[in-house]
This record gives structure tokens, C-alpha cells and sequence, in this order.
């Protein structure tokens, strides 16, 4: 699978932008992910940028999220354990978190959330400025961003990482991709 056809079918499936800018997050803190474990960063970056292609198909309803994103993925090109990591990165259907790449997407994915808020309420509203402390400081407000699961962001320690270090790779992560994000 090119990562363009890819983008093509996210494109043709998904309206919103903030959800669109939350996937390119997610697959760059996935490549980044890839490189630190020695992992493949296209098949870990496709994974992360795929994971929500259902969400507005299935009108965000979490019974439906996941399933038809894994098979619409499949029909891409992705392979087995890539869609098994996105169907698993939504626990309601009870598959199980087993291979590094379903842990590290499930960790992921609610960091990008706490690091665009932690972004959007500085002066500038751009990530360039913005330092891990402070991002740490807000993971510890639970009423900031608090659709961003904490617990879910902890799992970090599931694929060997410490939660500093983790949150410090997807900050720099989102950084190389910051006009992308429009931050
Ligand atoms: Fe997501």
C-alpha cells in the first residue's frame, strides 16, 4: 500500500479536519515509535495514520469503530497485524493487545489529543515552543483535556517506555510535522 492511497481513501471517508490532523499525528509518533524499536516505520506509520478511517462511517459509534476500519484497511493492502492493531486499538470488541505494534497505537492514540491541547492554549497556539514540563504538568490535570485517557497513555510501560520518555517522542513527533498540523 502507498501511503498516497492511503491519504486518498482517508480523504474520501473522513470530513473533518481536526480528525484527519489527529491520524497524520498518530502516524508520525507511530514512525517515531518504529525507529526507536527498530520496527518497520512504513508499516507502523500506515497503521497509525489508518486507525480512524471508520469513525465517521460508523457515526462514531464505538460497537461499529474499529471492525470496519480493520477491514478497510485490509481492502488497502494492510497486512494482518496491521489490522489486527487497529482493530484492537478499540477495546469494546475485546481483541486482544498482544504484538508491540496494537500497544503502541493504543498508547498513542490519545497523545496526540493532550499535546494539540497543551499546544492550543499557549500564547503562540505552535508546537515549536512547546517543552515536555509542560505537557507533563497538564497530564497531571485531569480536568485538561480529559477525553485524552490518562490511563490509556500510562499503557506506555506495555512497550518498555517510561511515560517522559514516551510523551518526549511523540512531542518531537508532532513537531517535524507541525505545519501539517496546522500548529
Ligand atoms: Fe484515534
Amino acid at each position: 500500500m502507498e501511503r498516497e492511497e492511503a491519504l486518498d481513501s482517508i480523504r474520501a471517508n473522513v470530513e473533518n479536519g481536526n480528525l484527519i490532523k489527529h491520524m497524520l499525528a498518530t502516524e508520525a509518533i507511530m514512525r517515531a515509535l518504529a525507529r526507536h524499536f527498530g520496527e518497520d516505520e512504513v508499516e507502523w506509520g500506515l497503521t497509525g495514520l489508518l486507525h480512524d478511517i471508520d469513525v465517521e462511517l460508523t457515526n462514531n459509534d464505538m460497537n461499529s469503530h474499529s471492525k470496519l476500519g480493520a477491514d478497510l484497511a485490509r481492502e488497502l493492502g494492510a497486512s494482518e497485524a496491521m489490522a489486527h492493531a487497529i482493530l484492537a486499538h478499540n477495546q469494546r470488541h475485546g481483541a486482544p493487545l498482544e504484538t508491540t505494534l496494537d500497544k503502541a497505537l493504543f498508547c498513542t492514540d490519545p497523545l496526540t489529543g493532550l499535546i494539540v491541547a497543551a499546544t492550543l492554549v499557549r500564547p503562540d497556539k505552535k508546537l515549536a515552543g512547546l517543552e515536555l514540563s509542560s505537557i507533563k504538568k497538564k497530564f497531571k490535570e485531569k480536568s485538561f483535556a480529559a477525553g485524552a485517557s490518562r490511563e490509556q497513555m500510562a499503557r506506555c510501560v506495555d512497550i518498555g517506555m517510561e511515560l517522559d520518555e514516551f510523551i518526549g517522542l511523540g512531542l518531537e513527533a508532532m513537531k517535524g510535522i507541525a505545519e501539517d498540523l496546522g500548529l
